[in-house]
């Protein structure tokens, strides 16, 4: 049986005032959950989500790095950096990245590398828009993104690795995929692990569904036999809207 998890991503929201209110808040609400809780916030609020989480089951994740140890490159924050202040996720690849930051599956595929060389969980989006999914192309897109992102990687490594299948034309729209189309496109994603990495490796891997996941679809959409969690956007917000759906049984 997999664990699930339920990852928040605030993307570039919150300062650090409201992250320490909001996971003080949410502390109560999910302490009783076996799910994996985990928020990845802003750099400027790690450390004081870190701080506000500790003693409590919330993870904290960031929400991008660089593959590089350090150097030369201004404006940037290395897995090194992340893991030395506590920092346990993640997320790499967001389409948000892929869409207005250069983000390709070759930068995805090396930060993947360097996350697992600083113990960090990596939280790896895969997804297709609507054009694709209209001509028939989401599963070729999805599995084509899975097999580059994931190449080179060690068996452990890929069991290790969390997919989130995000359908663009899902994230922050209010429209979310039905829960076959989300399961079938979770499915798809699995076999083609199975393809490389066999059965075993494949069974292990935890795959979200991700855009537009709120209280009123989660439960439906987490009792799918593939969608092992969820990583979700406007609803991680407040407090009382992601513990629900962290609760959801
Ligand atoms: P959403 O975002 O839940 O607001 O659609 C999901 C995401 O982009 O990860």
């Amino acid at each position: 049986m997999r664990k699930k998890v339920i990852a928040g991503n605030w993307k570039m929201n919150m300062l650090p005032n409201e992250a320490i209110s909001m996971i003080t808040e949410l502390a109560p609400l999910v302490k009783d959950t076996e799910n994996e809780v985990v928020l990845c916030v802003p750099y400027t609020d790690l450390f004081y989500s870190l701080l506000t989480a500790q003693g409590t089951n919330i993870k904290i994740g960031a929400q991008n790095m660089h593959y590089e140890e350090k150097g030369a490159y201004t404006g940037e924050v290395s897995g090194k950096m992340l893991k030395s202040i506590g920092v346990e996720y993640v997320i790499i690849g967001h389409s948000e990245r892929r869409q207005y930051f250069n983000e390709t599956d070759e930068t995805v595929n090396k930060k993947i590398k360097t996350a697992f060389e600083n113990d960090l969980k990596p939280i790896v989006c895969v997804g297709e828009t609507l054009e694709e999914r209209e001509a028939g192309k989401a599963f070729e897109i999805i599995e084509n993104q899975t097999q580059k992102d994931l190449d080179g990687l060690t068996e452990e490594q890929v069991a290790n690795t969390i997919i989130a299948y995000e359908p663009i034309w899902a994230i922050g729209t209010g429209k979310t995929a039905t829960s076959k189309d989300a399961n079938e496109a979770c499915k798809k994603i699995r076999e083609k692990i199975v393809e490389t990495y066999g059965q075993n490796i494949a069974e292990r891997v935890i795959i979200q569904y991700g855009g537009s996941m709120k209280p009123e679809n989660a439960k439906e959409l987490l009792s799918m036999s593939d969608i092992d969690g969820g990583l979700i956007g406007g609803a991680s917000l407040k407090a009382e809207s992601f513990a629900e759906i962290v609760n959801c049984k």
